[in-house]
């Protein structure tokens, strides 16, 4: 090889390995993209987000919600946080937003479609708010955060399709941290035999036939399919259990 050539592989090759060890060891960091916003809703997001989580869909972290598109991971990034700003240096704080992504959805070549309370407050002011909100769409950066429910532990929201014995619809709720919830298992309290669940859409979980008696939901936390963790709640869920009702694990997961 000529000598140029050697130096334009060992540069074309530096970059390489830069741009891979960028995503491999650098979570904190923040991937560029684009967001929209609903189209209308300002204040909050949508009760009826395709992760299921009804009014905590829509009015959860004060309405800073969002949909996600490749982030909805098929329903696991139901329920995680992102930090989101706008970089127009004119218009948009070095903070931007943290949301919480409750639905799915993408618009042109966007990774977010924020609420409009979301989308406004990537805004330095109220009047940069207002000259950003027309553009529908602008380009963002964005990182994976941890959530923070002060105040709340991890609360289980009976589905109102659910047909005590028949069957157990729900959802999670205000689950902090960074983590996903890969897996739930669903445990009779006296001869504690488990069953597996089936997320069945977005994050409601489901199955036909619950076990009889107190019930134990557990949870399996992870990180990017590592660091695993079994989770179990303090609390029951009671025999008689009814659709729409919310019951307090007593847990919250390490923030
Ligand atoms: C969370 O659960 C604990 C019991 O594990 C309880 O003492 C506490 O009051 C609960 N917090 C809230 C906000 O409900």
């Amino acid at each position: 090889m000529a000598p140029l050539q050697v130096v334009s592989v060992f540069v074309a090759s530096f970059i390489f390995m830069q741009t891979l060890g960028n995503s491999q060891t650098c979570p904190d960091c923040f991937t560029r993209s684009r967001a929209a916003h609903y189209p209308n809703s300002e204040e909050k997001g949508t009760e009826t987000g395709s992760c299921g989580f009804g009014t905590f869909g829509a009015t959860i972290n004060g309405g800073d919600v969002s949909a996600a598109s490749e982030l909805y991971r098929n329903g696991l990034g139901c329920g995680a946080c992102y930090q989101v700003r706008c970089t127009d240096s004119n218009y948009c704080s070095d903070k931007g937003v943290t949301v919480v992504v409750t639905d799915q959805g993408a618009g042109d070549r966007t990774d977010f479609i924020l609420s409009q309370r979301a989308f406004a407050r990537m805004a330095q002011t109220t009047d940069a708010a207002a000259s950003i909100l027309p553009l529908g769409v602008v380009d963002i950066e964005y990182r994976r955060v941890s959530c923070t429910y002060p105040d709340k532990n991890i609360t289980i929201k009976i589905e109102e399709s659910s047909d005590n014995p028949h069957y157990l619809a729900f959802v999670i709720w205000y689950q902090q941290g960074k983590k996903d919830i890969t897996a739930v298992q669903l445990c009779e309290t006296q001869n504690f035999v488990c069953k597996l669940l089936d997320r069945t859409r977005g994050a409601v979980w489901t199955t036909t036939s619950p076990p009889r008696g107190p019930l134990q939901i557990r949870m399996l936390l992870s990180v990017d399919d590592e660091d695993e963790t079994w989770v179990d709640p303090v609390n029951n869920i009671p025999e008689n259990w009814k659709a729409g009702d919310t019951y307090d694990s007593g847990i919250q997961a390490d923030a």
